[in-house]
């Protein structure tokens, strides 16, 4: 909210995870969603869709860029970190690109750096354009 967003919905699979967040006060709506399953609708589209930490091999799979198209405004942007791990693993990356190329978005940056320093993990910072 201090950068500016005013109208900010949360999402996650654990309702102690949203539990949390709604603590902070910053959210209009909170869903439990699982963002591996399409079989959710919100009625609503983004100016921005943000998962941070939430798209690698042990939490979200590379199809959620699939179906966050549904949510997305035209000419909106997804922004997503992938960390060493998400990146070392072939065949999640090559999915990754996949549905990047096969949902015609347009990489508009492409950042390196520090995610969780204490155990020396970085991410790439991902913004997409739809
Ligand atoms: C590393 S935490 C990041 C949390 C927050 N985005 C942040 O930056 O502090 C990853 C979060 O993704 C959620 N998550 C993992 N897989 C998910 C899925 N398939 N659907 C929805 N949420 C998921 C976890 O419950 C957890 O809260």
């Amino acid at each position: 909210m201090s950068k500016g967003f005013v109208k900010i919905d949360g999402t996650d699979f654990s309702s102690k995870m949203l539990e949390k967040a709604a603590v902070k006060k910053i959210y209009q709506e909170l869903f439990v969603i699982d963002l591996n399953t399409d079989n959710y609708n919100l009625n609503k589209k983004y100016d921005i869709i943000c998962a941070a930490g939430v798209i690698s091999p042990n939490h979200a799979k590379p199809e959620t860029i699939n179906y966050f198209q549904k949510y997305l405004k035209m000419k909106g942007l997804i922004v997503f970190s992938l960390n060493d791990h998400a990146v070392e693993d072939a065949n999640f990356m090559k999915k990754i690109k996949f549905f990047i190329k096969n949902n015609k978005l347009k990489i508009i940056e492409k950042k390196y750096g520090d995610h969780l320093t204490k155990i020396q993990l970085r991410s790439w910072i991902y913004v997409l354009q739809k």
